[in-house]
């Protein structure tokens, strides 16, 4: 059987590093294609997470690079269907919730391949959110659904989903953290190449969803918020290039220096391993850090009013801490005194996702492709 996977945007990156490993481990008479639609294009975003993965270079790059939803999304459609046609797989395999993730889930359905969703099931409910609308199209585009949490199932079923089509098979972004982990840079040694001292104790901060960082007002009071913050808990903060453009913009990046708060660039997936693990704190917006951050039993507070991984709320480390803020600083004080929340692992973030996956996608090619 031919498998074509896609990879877009850097969150993507973690998780399909383990499926790939997993069938060739389990399954190497699968064949396996790899797509990258261009969606993240700078290094900084891309070549230094490859690396820290040992992903395998792409058989092929769409290179679609950045446009409004409409103009992306079809401009990817657009570049992958006659490469989906010129390859011919037996199934493709999406991860995730980028615009990606749903123009080739689209391509490949309307063309008759069965499209296969990791990550399938997850739901904020808050349809104001692009990577949702992703979300929701996609799995019910998808023939095989993989959940990384329990709680995912009775989404999809509520949507009508056959159950058959779902497995729960777990966290594969967790699968890259545990297998990387003793490799993660030590945050001396990486802010050291930054050009910078490490504090002894530090708060780590991520900013990149458009609720957050596309408006100047409410970029302004969230950085007002980590700048009143920096004073009791030094910040480091990797700037996510959509958000350094709003900062440059609206001239906020100056304010910032001002203040306990080292701007850094996108960072690698080890550096960002050990900035993670080092942190008293972690403040992001981030979906995949939520998850990272449960796996570490690192304190997290959610600059969001929802979130669509609620288990890391339930059982791990996280607080939906809002956009308020006064209160994202209250939450944050409340960490320092307290030690703040550590949690418990989630059901089957064990290291063995991928390999669930790889198992299961053999067992349903068997079935389907029997003469
Ligand atoms: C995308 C995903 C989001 C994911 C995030 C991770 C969608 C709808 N959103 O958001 O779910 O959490 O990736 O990073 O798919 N830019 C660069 N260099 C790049 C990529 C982007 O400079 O390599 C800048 C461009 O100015 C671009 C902006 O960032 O306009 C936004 O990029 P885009 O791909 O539209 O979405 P992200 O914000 O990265």
């Amino acid at each position: 059987p031919h498998l074509l996977c896609i990879v877009a945007a850097r969150p993507n990156l973690m998780k399909m590093a383990p499926i790939l490993a997993a069938f060739a481990r389990l399954a190497p008479q699968v064949r396996i294609s790899l797509v990258h639609t261009g969606q993240h294009y700078d290094t900084a975003m891309n070549a230094q997470v490859f690396a820290d993965l040992g992903l395998r270079e792409p058989d092929l790059n769409l290179e679609v690079g950045s446009g409004s939803h409409a103009q992306q999304t079809a401009e990817i459609m657009r570049r992958y269907e006659p490469v989906h046609q010129d390859l011919a797989p037996h199934a493709v395999l999406v991860v995730g919730d980028v615009n990606s993730t749903v123009a080739c889930a689209l391509v490949a359905a309307k063309l008759g391949t069965p499209v296969i969703h990791v990550e399938a099931g997850l739901r904020s409910g808050d349809r104001a959110m692009p990577e949702e609308i992703n979300r929701v199209l996609t799995d019910q585009l998808s023939d095989l659904l993989f959940t990384s949490e329990a709680g995912a199932r009775a989404n999809l079923l509520r949507e009508g989903i056959a159950q058959e089509r779902i497995h729960f098979a777990g966290n594969v972004m967790i699968d890259s953290l545990l297998r990387q982990l003793p490799e993660a840079v030590p945050p001396l040694v990486s802010l050291r190449a930054h050009g910078h001292d490490c504090p002894a104790t530090y708060g780590l901060l991520t900013l990149h969803r458009p609720s957050n960082v596309d408006d100047a007002g409410r970029l302004a009071a969230l950085m007002d918020a980590m700048c009143g913050l920096s004073s009791q808990l030094p910040l480091l903060f990797p700037v996510h290039p959509r958000t350094r453009a709003m900062l440059e913009k609206t001239g906020l990046e100056r304010r910032l220096r001002e203040h306990a708060i080292v701007l850094l660039p996108p960072l690698g997936y080890l550096e960002m391993l050990g900035l993670m693990q080092g942190a008293r704190l972690v403040l992001t917006d981030s979906g995949g850090i939520q998850e990272e951050t449960t796996a570490l039993g690192v304190p997290c507070l959610t600059l969001r009013d929802n979130t669509e991984r609620p288990v890391t709320v339930d059982e791990g480390s996280n607080t939906l801490a809002g956009t308020d803020p006064a209160a994202i600083v209250s939450l944050a004080r409340q960490v320092l005194r307290t030690g703040g929340k550590r949690g418990r692992i989630p059901q089957h973030w064990d290291g063995h996702a991928a390999e669930r996956i790889a198992t299961a996608t053999v067992q349903w090619f068997a079935e389907r492709l029997a003469p």
